[in-house]
C-alpha cells in the first residue's frame, strides 16, 4: 500500500471495518463483533481469527517520510510539537497498516522535562551533560507532573486517539534503563557505574529507582488518561543484571509501575532486551504482556512465564535486512512457535534504519495473510480438546 495523505476517517473506516468483518476481519485493527480491537484480544489471550503485528520503533529512520521531518525538526522539536509527534506517529500505520500506532515520543523525553540536561546526539545517543552518582547529584531529579512538564505527550495523544482507527500504544522507560542513561551519563555497554552504584549504594539506588519509577508512572497515566489503550515499559537493558540482582533491585520498583497502572485497564506489557534469564521476574512485575526479544524462542518464553501470559515478538531485526525468501521462512517460524493465540508478532528489538521499509510492509502482509489458518487450528483444538486427546496426530 503506498503511504497516502490521510489515515481514513473514523466513519470510513467503520465502513471498512464492516466489510472486513464481512471478509474474514482480516484488516488492520478490525473490531469485533463488540467493538473490541484485535490487538487488545490478542494482549488478554482471547482466541484470534489472525495474529496481530506491529513494530517496535516502527517510526524513525528507516522511513523516508520521517527523514523529510527530522530535517526540520530535531527529536525533542518533534515531540513537542503535538501535531509533528501525531504526524509521524501515523507514518508507520499509514505506509505498512500495523495493528497499532506507537506514540512518537522517547523514553528520555520525561527527564529532559523536568530539567536533566540531555542531547539526543547522533550515531550515539541520549547524552547527559551532568551525570546523577551522588546523594547530592539525586536531589537534582524533581517529580514529573506530564500535564505541567510535557503538556505536548498528551496533547499528541488526544490528536491521535481522535484520528485513529487502530489502538495507540502509550509507553515509558523501565527503572533499570533510565537509571543507566542517567548514571553513565551515554549509552553504556557495559552498565558498570550503574551496577557500582547498584551494588555499593543500595540505598541511593532504591531512592533513584523509586523516583524514576515515579516518572514512568505519572507518564503512562497521563498518556492513558488521554486515551492510550496500551501501555508498554522498555526496561531495555536490564538483559545487563541476573536474575537474583533483578530481583533485589529492580523488581521493586517495576512492580509499583505495573500496579499504579492497574486499575485503568489497559493491557500492560513489560519488555527487555537479552532478557531470556529474566523472564519469570519480569512478568513478576505484574504486566499482562510480556515482550520477547529474538534470542528466546517464543515456546521457551512461554514455558518460563507461564502459558497463559501472552507474548509479544520476536523476530531479529537483523532479518529485515535478508532478501525477502528468508524473512518469510523466520516470519513462518515466529508465527508457528506463537501458536495462533496469547501472541502478538513483533521484532525482538526495534527496527533497524537500515531497514527497507518494503520489508516491513510485506511482513504485515505475510501475517495477515498466513496467520489466519494457524489461528483457525488453534481454535478448532481449543473447542475440540477430546477429539484432540483421540487422535494424538491430529
Ligand atoms: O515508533 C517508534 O517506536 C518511535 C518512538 C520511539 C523513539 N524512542 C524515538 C527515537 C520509541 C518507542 C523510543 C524508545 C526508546 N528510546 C528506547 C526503548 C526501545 C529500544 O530501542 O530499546 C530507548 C532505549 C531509547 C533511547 C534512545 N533514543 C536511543 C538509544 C536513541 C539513539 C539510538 C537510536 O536508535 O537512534 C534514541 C534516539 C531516538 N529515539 C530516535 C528515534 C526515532 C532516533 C534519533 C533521531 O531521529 O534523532
Amino acid at each position: 500500500m503506498p503511504p497516502t495523505d490521510t489515515v481514513p476517517t473514523k466513519s470510513a473506516r467503520r465502513d471498512e471495518a464492516d466489510t472486513a468483518r464481512t471478509a474474514g476481519a482480516r484488516r488492520a485493527g478490525a473490531p469485533d463483533a463488540a467493538g473490541e480491537p484485535l490487538l487488545l484480544r490478542a494482549y488478554r489471550g482471547e482466541p484470534l481469527e489472525r495474529v496481530p503485528v506491529w513494530f517496535m520503533r516502527q517510526a524513525g529512520r528507516c522511513l523516508p517520510e520521517y527523514r523529510a521531518v527530522r530535517r526540520r525538526a530535531n527529536l525533542f522539536e518533534i515531540c513537542r510539537a503535538p501535531e509533528l509527534a501525531a504526524e509521524v506517529t501515523l507514518q508507520p500505520v499509514r505506509r505498512l497498516d500495523v495493528d497499532a500506532a506507537i506514540l512518537f515520543s522517547d523514553i528520555t523525553l520525561p527527564l529532559a522535562a523536568i530539567g536533566v540536561e540531555l542531547e539526543i546526539v547522533p550515531g550515539v545517543g541520549p547524552v547527559i551533560a551532568n551525570p546523577i552518582r551522588s546523594t547530592a547529584d539525586l536531589r537534582r531529579l524533581r517529580s514529573f507532573e506530564p500535564e505541567e512538564d510535557a503538556p505536548y505527550v498528551a496533547e499528541a495523544v488526544r490528536l491521535l486517539v481522535a484520528e485513529l482507527d487502530r489502538p495507540l500504544i502509550g509507553f515509558a522507560g523501565g527503572p533499570f534503563t533510565l537509571a543507566s542513561y542517567l548514571i553513565e551519563g551515554r549509552p553504556s555497554k557495559t552498565h558498570a557505574l550503574t551496577r557500582k552504584m547498584m551494588y555499593g549504594e543500595p540505598l541511593l539506588w532504591r531512592r533513584l529507582l523509586d523516583a524514576l519509577a515515579d516518572v514512568a508512572l505519572a507518564s503512562l497515566r497521563s498518556q492513558i488518561a488521554a486515551g492510550a489503550q496500551v501501555a508498554q515499559v522498555f526496561e531495555s537493558w536490564a538483559g545487563a543484571l541476573d536474575p537474583d540482582s533483578y530481583r533485589r533491585f529492580v523488581l521493586p520498583s517495576a512492580r509499583r509501575i505495573f500496579s499504579g497502572i492497574a486499575e485503568l485497564g489497559v493491557p500492560r506489557i513489560h519488555f527487555g532486551v537479552g532478557a531470556g534469564e529474566l523472564l519469570e521476574p519480569l512478568a513478576q512485575a505484574g504486566a499482562d504482556v510480556i515482550g520477547v526479544d529474538w534470542r528466546v524462542p517464543l515456546d521457551r518464553a512461554r514455558a518460563r512465564i507461564g502459558e497463559g501470559i501472552p507474548v509479544q515478538g520476536n523476530l531479529d531485526p537483523a532479518v529485515c535486512l535478508a532478501p525477502w525468501q528468508v524473512v518469510r521462512e523466520r516470519v513462518d517460524a515466529v508465527l508457528q512457535c506463537g501458536g495462533g493465540v496469547g501472541h502478538v508478532f513483533n521484532l525482538g528489538h526495534g527496527v533497524l534504519p537500515e531497514t527497507p521499509p518494503d520489508t516491513l510492509r510485506r511482513i504485515v502482509e505475510h501475517v495477515r495473510e498466513h496467520s489466519p489458518r494457524l489461528c483457525e487450528a488453534r481454535n478448532a483444538r481449543a473447542v475440540q480438546p477430546d477429539a484432540r486427546a483421540a487422535q494424538p496426530n491430529a
